[in-house]
Parts: C-alpha cells; sequence; structure tokens
C-alpha cells in the first residue's frame, strides 16, 4: 500500500541484470501463520565493476542474512519497504538468508498462500517477491532446488518443480521432500504445493519414446472429475508434437486444482497450478462451454512449456511475446478439435465485445505497453487476444508452412533464453525472406484500426473497383497513427454465390478463390478484370485482421451473403451486421418513442438459416444468436443501456412469436440426441444442445403460457448440466412461480459445489428484470458467498457490473455505489480482482452526462481512498485522466 502516487515503470528504462543467479537451494519449514523461508544464493556478477545486488522482497520479515557465511558489515547492507541492496560484495558469493512469511495471512492470494487449508503459489508476474528476497525478473534464469518440511498427515502431498530427488521423514510427525528443476528458470516459473491432495495419474509416451507420469492432483471429493482434464492434457501433448514438433521436457507433469485463485491457470516449470474452474468437470456439473474452456485451458499451459517456459520474456512489456503467441497455439488446438469457424466466431465475438472496447477506452494500451504502474494490470484481453491476433495476422502473411518454419527457428535460436517480441518477429522475418518492419507497428500503437472500404463496377469494362481507406483512431499518448500492414483475404461472388476468379490490374492471369490482399499505405485502389456481373464482395474472411470493416451493404446483399457467402465466418459476419442494422433502427424508433418493428427481410434470411438443415447445428445456432447488449453499445456514440436492451428484447421476443412452430419443431427434433447417455461429449452433440437451448430461449422469451413449463420439463429431465443451465437460463425470461421452485430446486441440489454454485450466482447476478440490485445484495448474504474468493466475487460483482448493464447502470447511480463500495472492501484483500472491478467505471464518457457525473464521482472517490493499492490507483487514475 501507497501513501504516495505511485511511479510508473518504462520500457526505454530497461537494462539487463548485474548479477546472476546461477542456482539457489530453498528450503520450506512450512506453517500456515509463520513460514519459514531458507535461501542460499550463488551469486556471479556480470559486469566488471562494483555493482550493489538489489533484491525484490514485499512484506517479509528477514531473520537472518550471510554472505559466505559471514555476517555482513551494516552499512553495506540497506533494506526498505520492498527492496535489500547489499554493497561491496564479492564477484562471486554465496548469500544466505532466512525469511518469515504468514500464508494464511495473505489475502491477496499472490506468493505463498493458504486456500482450503493447503499450501499454493502464484509467482507471475511478481509474486516470488512475496516469498523471499530475489532478484525476481523474468530476465534472471537461475536453477532451482527445493526442499520442503511440513506435518506429515496435515500435508501428505509436497510438490515443487521438475523432479523429486529425495524424501523421508523427520521427528515430530514431520515429513520433508527435495524437488530440483533441470532447466534454469525465471522466478515468476516457481511452485510450491503442500497439503491433502489425492491425484489421478495417467501417462504419455512422448514422440521420442519418453515416458511422461501425468498427475491431475485435486481435494478427494473432486476425484471423480478429472477424466476430461487428463484426456485433453494428453491430447494436447500429442497436438503440439505433431503440429508444431514441441516435445515435453521433463518425465513428470503435474496439475494442481485450487479453489482460491485470481487468473484462470499458470504453467509453471512442471507444476501447473489452476483455479478448479478450468479442471473440475462431469457432465451434471459442467457445461459443454465449461468443458471447452477446460480444453482449451489445459492446452494454454501445457503450451506454454515452450512458448513462455523453454523461451521466455526479458522484461513483462513483453507478455505477448508468450500469452499472444500461447493463445494462438491455443485457438489452433481447439480448432483442430472440433469445427475451426464455430471456434473462429467465438473468439472474434470475444475481441470485439471485449478487447476493442479496452482499446477504445481509458486503458487503450498497445500489445507490447510502454509503461505500466502495476503489471497486473496488463494481464488483459489486448495483451492475449489482441496479440493472437497479431500472430494469426503473421500466418496469413507467411503462410502456415513459413509460420511453422518461423517458430522452428524462433526455438531454435532462443530456447534457454528471455527475448522480446522483436526477436519473434525476426525469426519470422529470417524464416522467410520478408520484411515485417511495418507489421511491427501492431505490436507499439493502439487502438482498433478503421477500414472504409467502397466498391464500384463498371460493365462496359467488366471491372471492379474496390477502395480501401484506412485510419485509427486516437488513443491516449498517441494521437497521430502511421499505417497499419493488415492482410484482408477477400473474394468476389457472383449472383449465384460462387467465387469469381480474381485478375488484378497488371496481372496476366485470373487465380481461383480468395486472395489476401496485403495493405500497407493509408489508400489502395484495386481493380479486378474480367468481372462479369455486378459481385457482392466478401471481405475480410475469416476476421484476416483485428479491424473495424465498414462497407455500405444493402439488407438484401447482406441476406444474400447471410445464405451464400462460401467463407462459413462471413455468413455468420453478414447475419450480425444485417442484427446490428436492424437493432439500431429499433433504437431510434425506442429513444423518439415509436414502436420498433421486425426486418421482414431479416426475419426471412434467419429462417432460412434456422430451415437449412445441411448446415451445423452449431453453426446455425451462432448465426441465430444475436450480437450481445456490450457490442451493441459499442456501436453508439452516446451508450443507451435501456434502449439496447429494450430493442434486443423486442427482436428475441418477435422471432420467437413469428417462428414459434419452427422453433418448437427444431427442438422436437433434437430432443432425443441431446442427453449425455452414451457419452455424447462430442462437439456434434454439443452443437446439438446448443441450438435446441438456443430454439428454448426464443420461445421462452415468447411470454407465450406454455413455454415456461417446457423448459421446466427440460430442467427436470436434464441429464447434464448443459441442458439444466438452457432451462434455468430461459426460465429467467419467464418471472413466476415455475422459475422460483426451478432456482430454488438448483441451489439445494448443488449448494455444496461452488463452482456448480457460481452458475446460479451468476445467473441471478445477471438478471435484468427488476429488484436486480436488491437480489445481488442478497446473494452476497448467501452463505457460501465470499468476498475472499475471486470466483465468487466474479460469479456476483463480476457478472453484475459487466453483464448486467440495465441495473449496473441504473440512472440513480445504485449500480455504481455498490461496486464501488465493494472495491474498497476488496482493494484492502485482493487488490487484483478489486482492480478488474474497477474497470467496469472507466468507460465513463461514453454515457449521458448524468450517469457520467455519477461514475466519475464514484472513480473520485476510489482514488481518493487511503491506502489504496498500486492496482486500483492505477486503473481509477487512468480512467479519470
Ligand atoms: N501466465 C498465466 C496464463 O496466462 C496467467 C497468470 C497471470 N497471473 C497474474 N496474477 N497476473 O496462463
Ligand atoms: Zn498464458
Amino acid at each position: 500500500m501507497k501513501e504516495s502516487t505511485p511511479a510508473a515503470i518504462h520500457l526505454t528504462d530497461y537494462a539487463p541484470p548485474q548479477w546472476r543467479i546461477e542456482q539457489v537451494d530453498l528450503c520450506f519449514l512450512l506453517d500456515p501463520a509463520d513460514t519459514r523461508v531458507r535461501s542460499r544464493l550463488q551469486l556471479r556478477r556480470t559486469v566488471s565493476q562494483e555493482a550493489p545486488l538489489v533484491l525484490q522482497g514485499e512484506e517479509l520479515k528477514l531473520i537472518s542474512l550471510t554472505v559466505d557465511g559471514q555476517p555482513m558489515a551494516s552499512g553495506n547492507l540497506h533494506q526498505d519497504e520492498n527492496s535489500l541492496t547489499l554493497h561491496e560484495l564479492p564477484a562471486q558469493c554465496t548469500l544466505e538468508m532466512e525469511t518469515a512469511i504468514s500464508p494464511e495471512a495473505n489475502t491477496a492470494l499472490s506468493g505463498l498462500y493458504v486456500s482450503g487449508g493447503n499450501f499454493c503459489t502464484q509467482c507471475e508476474a511478481e509474486g516470488f517477491r512475496r516469498i523471499t528476497w530475489f532478484l525476481d525478473r523474468p530476465d534472471a534464469m537461475t536453477l532451482f532446488t527445493v526442499r520442503i518440511e511440513a506435518d506429515k498427515a496435515r500435508y501428505p502431498v509436497l510438490l515443487s518443480n521438475g523432479n523429486l530427488t529425495d524424501s523421508g521423514d523427520l521427528p515430530e510427525g514431520r515429513h520433508y521432500v527435495v524437488w530440483h528443476d533441470p532447466f534454469p528458470k525465471p522466478s515468476y516459473l516457481f511452485a510450491l504445493v503442500a497439503g491433502d491432495l489425492v491425484c489421478q495419474q495417467d501417462r504419455f509416451t512422448t514422440c521420442s519414446g519418453r515416458e511422461v507420469d501425468l498427475r491431475i492432483y485435486v481435494q478427494r471429493h473432486n476425484l471423480d472429475k478429472c477424466d476430461h482434464a487428463m484426456r485433453s492434457l494428453q491430447k494436447s501433448m500429442r497436438w503440439d508434437e505433431d503440429t508444431y514438433g514441441r516435445e515435453y521436457d521433463l518425465d513428470i507433469y503435474m496439475i494442481v486444482a485450487v479453489d482460491d485463485f485470481n487468473m484462470g491457470a499458470m504453467e509453471n516449470k512442471g507444476l501447473n497450478v489452476f483455479n478448479s474452474k478450468y479442471v473440475l468437470a462431469r457432465p451434471d456439473t459442467a457445461t459443454d462451454d465449461d468443458f471447452v474452456a477446460i480444453d482449451s485451458v489445459i492446452a494454454h499451459e501445457y503450451f506454454h512449456n515452450w512458448s513462455g517456459n523453454r523461451v521466455t520474456c526479458r522484461d513483462w512489456f513483453q507478455l505477448s511475446l508468450k500469452e499472444g503467441l500461447t493463445v494462438f497455439r491455443d485457438q489452433e488446438y481447439t480448432a483442430d478439435q472440433s469445427l475451426r469457424a464455430v471456434k473462429r466466431i467465438g473468439d472474434v465475438q470475444r475481441l470485439r465485445s471485449l478487447q476493442f472496447p479496452e482499446d477504445a477506452g481509458p486503458m487503450a494500451h498497445p500489445v507490447r505497453p510502454q509503461s505500466y504502474i502495476e503489471i497486473n494490470n496488463f494481464y488483459t484481453m489486448t495483451v492475449y487476444e489482441k496479440g493472437a491476433e497479431v500472430v494469426r495476422m503473421i500466418q496469413t502473411l507467411v503462410g502456415r508452412e513459413g509460420f511453422r518454419r518461423g517458430l522452428d527457428l524462433y526455438f531454435e535460436r532462443h530456447d534457454g533464453q528471455a527475448v522480446t517480441t522483436d526477436d519473434f518477429v525476426r525469426a519470422m522475418e529470417d524464416a522467410n525472406a520478408r520484411d515485417l518492419r511495418r507489421f511491427r507497428r501492431w505490436y507499439d500503437q493502439a487502438g482498433t484500426p478503421v477500414l472504409d472500404v467502397a466498391g464500384e463496377y463498371d460493365a462496359a469494362s467488366a471491372s471492379y473497383r474496390l477502395t480501401v481507406r484506412q485510419s485509427c483512431p486516437p488513443t491516449q499518448g498517441q494521437s497521430e497513427k502511421l499505417p497499419f500492414h493488415i492482410p484482408l483475404t477477400l473474394a468476389l461472388l457472383d449472383s449465384q454465390g460462387r467465387e469469381i476468379p480474381l485478375r488484378l490490374e497488371g496481372e496476366s492471369q485470373a487465380s481461383p478463390g480468395e486472395r489476401v490482399i496485403e495493405l500497407t499505405a493509408p489508400d489502395h485502389v484495386l481493380v479486378f478484370h474480367d468481372v462479369p456481373e455486378a459481385p457482392v464482395p466478401s471481405l475480410l474472411r475469416g476476421f484476416s485482421a483485428p479491424v473495424k470493416l465498414r462497407f455500405p451493404y444493402t439488407h438484401e446483399e447482406l441476406a444474400f451473403l447471410m445464405g451464400h457467402d462460401t467463407d462459413d465466418f462471413n455468413r455468420w459476419e453478414a447475419g450480425q451486421q444485417f442484427a446490428v442494422q436492424m437493432l439500431q433502427g429499433q433504437i431510434h424508433d425506442i429513444q423518439a418513442g415509436r414502436e420498433p418493428m421486425l426486418d421482414p427481410l431479416f426475419q426471412e434470411a434467419f429462417a432460412r438459416v434456422l430451415d437449412n438443415d445441411t448446415l451445423d447445428t452449431a453453426l446455425v445456432a451462432e448465426a441465430l444468436t444475436l450480437p450481445g447488449e456490450t457490442y451493441l453499445a459499442e456501436q453508439m456514440q452516446v451508450v443507451d443501456v435501456d434502449a439496447i436492451h429494450q430493442a434486443r428484447q423486442f427482436t428475441r421476443r418477435a422471432l420467437g412469436e413469428a417462428l414459434a412452430a419452427r422453433f418448437r419443431a427444431v427442438y422436437d427434433a433434437l430432443r432425443d440426441s441431446s442427453g449425455v447417455a452414451g457419452e455424447q461429449m462430442d462437439a456434434a452433440a454439443m452443437g446439438r444442445r446448443r441450438l435446441r437451448n438456443l430454439c428454448l430461449a426464443y420461445l421462452c422469451a415468447t411470454g407465450e403460457e406454455s413455454a415456461p413449463s417446457l423448459a421446466e420439463a427440460q430442467y427436470q429431465a436434464a441429464d447434464n448440466m448443459t441442458d439444466a443451465m438452457g432451462a434455468l437460463r430461459a426460465l429467467m425470461d419467464c418471472p413466476g412461480a415455475i422459475q422460483e421452485r426451478s432456482l430454488a430446486h438448483f441451489e439445494a441440489r448443488w449448494r455444496d459445489e461452488p463452482l456448480v454454485l457460481d452458475k446460479w450466482f451468476g445467473l441471478q447476478a445477471t438478471a435484468s428484470d427488476a429488484g436486480a440490485l436488491e437480489r445481488v445484495r442478497r446473494l452476497m448474504q448467501h452463505p457460501r458467498f465470499s468476498i475472499r474468493n475471486p470466483n465468487r466475487v466474479r460469479a456476483v460483482l463480476g457478472a453484475f457490473a459487466m453483464a448486467n448493464p440495465v441495473h449496473f447502470h441504473a440512472a440513480d447511480g445504485s449500480g455504481y455505489e455498490l461496486i464501488t463500495n465493494q472495491v474498497l472492501e476488496l482493494d484492502a484483500l485482493n487488490p487484483q480482482i478489486a482492480a478488474r472491478l474497477v474497470t467496469s467505471l472507466s468507460r465513463w464518457k461514453r454515457f449521458d452526462a448524468q450517469r457520467q457525473g455519477l461514475m466519475r464521482t464514484c472513480l473520485e472517490r476510489i482514488v481518493a481512498h487511503p491506502g489504496l493499492s498500486r492496482d486500483v490507483y492505477e486503473i481509477a487514475s487512468r480512467s479519470l485522466g
């Protein structure tokens, strides 16, 4: 906690460390209230002249310190709150220290803490300094040997990174283990786990024939929920060998599930620590979306073993080096498991509804930020998801094979090093003889570029002229932007929906199919020849770049593309654009006091998709899902949460009524194939459940009398969580006795399964009917709610602030007040989680004057709060600035 204004750290100030820790021996004497950490550091100076050794530490009590076995002259040792400086050390020496920490008092969940009575750690980004004094920076790589001593009955399982090299009993019912990690690593990849855990065990044989022992550690009552995670781990290991030639490197790979965790999961070398939400699943406790999310997070953390651990980041400004690349890799993995287009649609929805707003608001920052106050605030959608888009664009530019060559070169060149995003791009350039100088701007310029495209057909010359102009709005500290290097994938469709062969000006021959056009200038004119009729362009196929595309399509053209585009993604996209245009019209009507209307052309195109039984059900479900309220809000000058909600609800209801019989028919037709009896957890069965639940939701949106009973029947018959939640979610549109008794039944059945109860919390926190605020207050009084548990906070407060716009933005400011009070209470316990919650207030300038004033007042109250953390200070002050 800081009383003065916290200082920013700048990329331009980077300097390599002047000391190397060649080896560290740690010994943990575990005790919840008073853990002792003994460390022995083998130090070597890396510069020729005298240089002080500056170690980082936070909330540590230094018990003793010696250099080469001798106490230090007190004049040469300087300790302040967060650093320990040692002067006049021999160029090579051994530093031994003992520190005391209190894991049970660690509510920030960073460093060594207690969860469910067990010990665990989270060290990324700067948690290791809360364990012992260290060079806590990613470019300081060290060989770790870790000894753990603890009470044997309470903590039978003692884990750390690498291989177990020794273990045994000690007097007084204690025992010890020793782990050695043969790979030098930065401190952020350190992990320790101790507790009463059981494990599911399996094996994996690597491509070179080595046997790897796989273990998933959980609390005993969760042992029946590990099968899916184990299969995912095995699939990921195989996939990374097959796709990128990456083999695992230790003899053991462990995953530990913990209930109290700030983020999703952590890739510690050989010992991943996971939020239990991304491990535990059984068909009756987890939805299809949960199964898919677990699969992708398990893969993500596994893939980090190469993209993150073997090759790591030089400094935290390079975070996207490992995160953007690893998200890209996990996206590709998931795309290979099911339908590529469905995966792409989901990722683009996330990007647009979460990253685009970030890039357009006060927290906008480049994929490689220039400065930060608290690095934990930069584990963002921009660093992760936009970072992955940047990697994807490189693949689009150099091709799949070229990308593989570049990645091989990157791993070969930099194995065992801590490097920069520049090093990554250089490997791609060198392996493909390409110049990506201009492309690098994606790493340094914030903001979402806009492409304004127009088309003109000339029948006389049979040519089609596309003009493309790129621009990028200013962001904090970057008023002028240089042009980006943008891959624009496109095709031209004839009136039958066939792709017209493309011959650009200057080319002698036409080539069939789509084309990747490389935009590098502010303006481009593309002239296509031999175009026999006025085409409909299919632009930015597969979302080939993270930009906003503007093309003046008519409703007829959008309806045509919805039915005919040969690119699955763009077929979906056409429907979304059509829906956005219609909803925007309705929003205007509502604001002007007119009755909104459903566009008959939209209804027709929508019905054709519903009737199309040659399409994959998952794609049909995506196409029939209307754009979300936050995405619609992004399109408005002044966000009107009420009108957006009313328009969207109106359209859902109108579609439900107009197409009730067809929704019902599709619903019934999918009935028999929907259950999980017979292990139907494959992509096809998931697609059927998704479409069926969507039909139910439309039926329930009509307010028609029989709909709630239909949902209740599904709820009661459900043998899987997807159908149970699908029914409950649909019932949230039908207030009344059925809704109440179903919610009560769910709570009674699942109150002792925290992850399942979170779904119940979340559903109610996002309910849009009156009394939402009171309900959130009540949920916080629920015996299973705890402000100390990040998953509970996200399920109730996070869901309310981020996914209940109508009530969070209530005109009287009551939603803002509630969140502000909770932010301040949370900040004293867990600054990282508090800071995430503050982002809900950061885009205050997008609202009407009254709401602006209310949100601003809340932000000012937060900034003025005494003892505020750096985390919350940074978000709140940037939001005001
Ligand atoms: N490296 C982890 C992952 O993306 C995220 C850990 C971030 N934790 C934090 N406290 N900032 O897989
Ligand atoms: Zn990651």
